[in-house]
């Protein structure tokens, strides 16, 4: 609860403070003092750890301490002892520990049912359908395996489309790696499309200006290789073209021009710099390629939730593709920062001893005061 506190009002303060710039954060490690985000919200923890509140600060905006979170198989109480990103605090009985939950679709491997996603039965170590479901799919990928989604008007689960196949009008998803494009600006006809093909002109309707490969393969029409974007023409129609050129100047003052720009400030200071959300271009356009290839040889239902775990198929199978990705946007990092962020899948929260032995006598003192 006190992580979800501190959380909101982190958010919250970077909000407030920083309208125009909110890039580049000051680090600080396990064991330092931390201080309020109202006080300064450009300082932040190191990845590996968070910023702790004890409970009751003897004066107001009083600062924290880095804290380690708890990694895999460690003690957690959701408080003090919180697991690290992508990890769950489970407790099925006994203390409970941190651990990688609810990340395999239906026909994925599975040791208990926790680990299936949308409460599906873990039966024969492979994730199934629930029993309380019947046989019918409710949600359009949770249910259905790879190759399959679900029919929201009957609940069953049909095939995919494929490249060219018609997509308007029809309960049928495009298959992985293809997006449901229209033909022409009319906007009437869609048919499947390869993900990251279409090129200077033609069609689009999605205006994505920012894309992450956590998990996930970016639903962009428009060929990365050539630097496009979807944007508005002047007839006000979404077509693939380069977008413009990039705003100049101090951008913490009068803000970017154009709404495919952000504007980034480096560590420590207010010039910011307008730049796009992405780093297009040949090697991003490989990444998305490399990925999708081997979600498609891997058979990854990347669609359903859960696929940004570092235990889904998708980051077991491709996880070097997406955290080694060439889509990153401008770096403001330097070396007072953390860094520059990376998806939580892409760190093995593994403890390397299954219990520390700090956190062995902090059980052993939490039964102790249980009994
Ligand atoms: C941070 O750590 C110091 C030294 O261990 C301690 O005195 C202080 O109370 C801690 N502050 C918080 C907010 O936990
Ligand atoms: C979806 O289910 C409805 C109702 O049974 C059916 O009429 C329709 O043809 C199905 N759509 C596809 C693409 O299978
Ligand atoms: C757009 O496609 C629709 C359906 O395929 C077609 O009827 C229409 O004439 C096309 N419009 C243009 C401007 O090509
Ligand atoms: C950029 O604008 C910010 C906010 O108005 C200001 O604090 C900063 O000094 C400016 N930087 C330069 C180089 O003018
Ligand atoms: C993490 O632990 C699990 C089970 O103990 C093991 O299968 C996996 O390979 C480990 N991952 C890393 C990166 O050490």
């Amino acid at each position: 609860m006190k992580l979800f506190i501190s959380l909101v009002i982190l958010l919250a303060a970077i909000g407030a403070a920083s309208a125009d710039c909110s890039y580049g954060q000051r680090c600080v490690h396990v064991g330092e003092s931390c201080p309020h985000p109202a006080v300064d919200p450009w300082t932040t923890c190191d990845r590996d750890s968070w910023c702790f509140f004890s409970n009751n600060p003897a004066t107001p905006y009083e600062s924290g301490n880095c804290t380690a979170y708890a990694k895999r198989g460690e003690y957690c109480d959701n408080d003090y002892w919180s697991c690290a990103p992508g990890l769950e605090c489970f407790s099925n009985e006994g203390p409970a520990s941190c651990q990688y939950l609810y990340f395999a679709t239906i026909g994925e491997d599975c040791a208990s049912a926790f680990e299936c996603t949308n409460g599906n039965d873990c039966i024969d170590g492979k994730c199934q359908l629930r029993a309380s479901q019947e046989g019918s799919c409710s949600q359009t990928w949770e249910d259905c395996p790879y190759g399959f989604s679900c029919n929201r008007t009957s609940d069953l689960c049909i095939p995919t489309l494929t490249v060219g196949a018609s997509c308007s009008g029809t309960r049928a998803q495009c298959g992985v790696g293809l997006i449901c494009s229209p033909t022409n600006t009319t906007m009437t006809d869609y048919t499947c499309v390869a993900i990251n093909s279409k090129g200077l002109g033609a069609a689009c309707s999605q205006n994505t200006f920012s894309f992450n490969l956590d998990g996930r393969i970016p639903d962009i029409e428009c060929d990365v290789s050539q630097s496009l974007l979807c944007l508005e023409n002047n007839n006000g129609e979404l077509t693939c073209q380069a977008p413009p050129a990039i705003t100049t100047g101090n951008c913490s003052t009068d803000g970017c021009k154009e709404n495919n720009e952000y504007c980034g400030c480096p560590v420590d200071s207010y010039n910011g710099v307008c730049a796009l959300y992405n780093t297009l271009g040949a090697a991003c356009s490989e990444s998305i390629n490399e990925l999708i290839k081997c979600a498609v040889d891997n058979e990854c239902q990347y669609k359903a939730s859960g696929s940004s775990s570092y235990k889904s198929c998708l980051y077991q199978n491709c996880g070097s593709i997406m955290c080694d990705n060439k889509c990153g946007g401008q770096s403001f990092s330097d070396a007072k920062s953390c860094g520059d962020y990376k998806y939580d899948g892409c760190y093995a929260q593994n403890s390397s001893s299954f219990v520390r032995p700090t956190i062995f006598l902090a059980i052993i003192a939490l039964v102790a005061l249980l009994f």
